[in-house]
């Protein structure tokens, strides 16, 4: 090769370089001041958040509608003028739901369903569908909560309380998301807990679901919002403290001022807000949320000393 070739091969590459430096800071520099314009953004929205959304004609589905939160959203998203559609295993507390808001001059339909099983969710969607229409809001609430230690959960248990608090979450995503997809819009709300964020004893297998369904929230969050493919689809889930409903029969709280019970009209006002404003992530009471994020900064063994200092947590259940 002559030595004028060599040289111009020489230049072009080393200005293929600069050229991907310059490329490399734009991008960081852009990265930068989009982090700063979003932080700022967030600070405002707490400080001043936006209007809620109106749900009036949206038809919102709620599973374990028979029965403390999720018949509570259930009279809420009735009271606030949307279609609901109630599902609960429990035949005679769902009607009862459903009576009561059609009492109150809402809409309501229900159908009895267990959501651990695919078959039954797949009737009842097909059911909602000659009665109804498709669904707009999906609110995965039925869940379950046997509390005893690690050794003591049959395999059965194990398995029962998987399908119902998670797998059902995946049935039914399956049934409503396409749907959503097609119409390019869509809410779904998952109730995970805090126990979905910190893990406690005799509740471990409780405990794997509600990490569980945090991993479906963020995973499909992120599937979604890829490319900006499906930007009117938002998701929202629920981390809730201990709710007065009976499923936590002996909570163990050293501080009940600090860590608040809350009661279902309070916690599903709460959430019907957070799903107005389309946030995605809500813990009941708020500040939970900032209280996990400063105990996963923590070092392990501080994380568990703060742990014992509030020795809040699940006594097995009486049998
Ligand atoms: N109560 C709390 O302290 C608390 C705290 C954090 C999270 N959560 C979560 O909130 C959700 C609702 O809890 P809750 O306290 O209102 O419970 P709840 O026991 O008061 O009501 C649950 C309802 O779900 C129904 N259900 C149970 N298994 C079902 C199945 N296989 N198919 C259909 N319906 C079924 C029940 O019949 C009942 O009507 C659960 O996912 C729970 O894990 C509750
Ligand atoms: C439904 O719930 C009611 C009230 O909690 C209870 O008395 C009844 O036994 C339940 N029915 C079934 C089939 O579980």
């Amino acid at each position: 090769m002559s030595l004028t070739a060599t040289r111009v091969i020489r230049m072009f590459t080393g200005l293929m370089v600069v050229y991907q430096l310059v490329l490399l800071v734009t991008d960081l520099l852009h990265l930068m001041c989009r982090s700063l314009y979003l932080t700022l953004r967030t600070a405002w929205c707490t400080l001043s958040p936006p209007r809620p959304k109106s749900i009036v004609g949206e038809v919102v589905l709620v599973t374990g509608a028979g029965h403390g939160i999720g018949r509570e959203l259930s009279l809420q998203f009735g009271r606030l003028g949307a279609k609901v559609i109630c599902l609960d295993i429990n035949e005679t507390t769902n009607k009862k739901t459903v009576s009561d808001i059609n009492l109150e001059g809402g809409a309501a339909w229900g159908y009895q369903c267990d959501v651990s099983s695919r078959e039954e969710i797949r009737q009842a969607a097909a059911q909602v569908r000659s009665d109804v229409g498709e669904v707009t809001i999906l609110v995965n609430n039925a869940g379950i909560m046997p509390a005893k230690p690690f050794l003591r959960h049959s395999p059965e248990d194990i398995t029962n309380i998987f399908s119902v608090n998670i797998f059902s979450h995946f049935w039914m995503v399956q049934e409503w998301l396409p749907s959503f997809i097609t119409q390019g819009s869509g809410h779904i709300v998952a109730i995970s807990s805090i126990a979905g964020l910190m893990a406690t004893s005799n509740l471990v297998p409780y405990c794997s679901t509600k990490y569980a369904v945090k991993g479906l929230m963020d995973g499909l969050t992120e599937e979604l919002r890829y490319a900006d493919r499906h930007p009117n689809i938002h998701l929202t889930c629920v981390h809730p403290f201990i709710v007065d409903t009976g499923l936590s029969k002996n909570p163990r709280i050293r501080f009940p001022s600090i860590n608040v019970i809350t009661s279902p009209a309070q916690c599903a006002t709460r959430i019907i807000d957070g799903v107005r404003r389309e946030e995605e992530v809500i813990c009941i009471p708020g500040r939970d949320y900032y209280f996990i994020k400063l105990m996963n900064i923590l070092p392990r063994e501080v994380y568990k000393a703060v742990l014992d200092f509030f020795d809040t947590g699940m006594d097995e259940d009486d049998e």
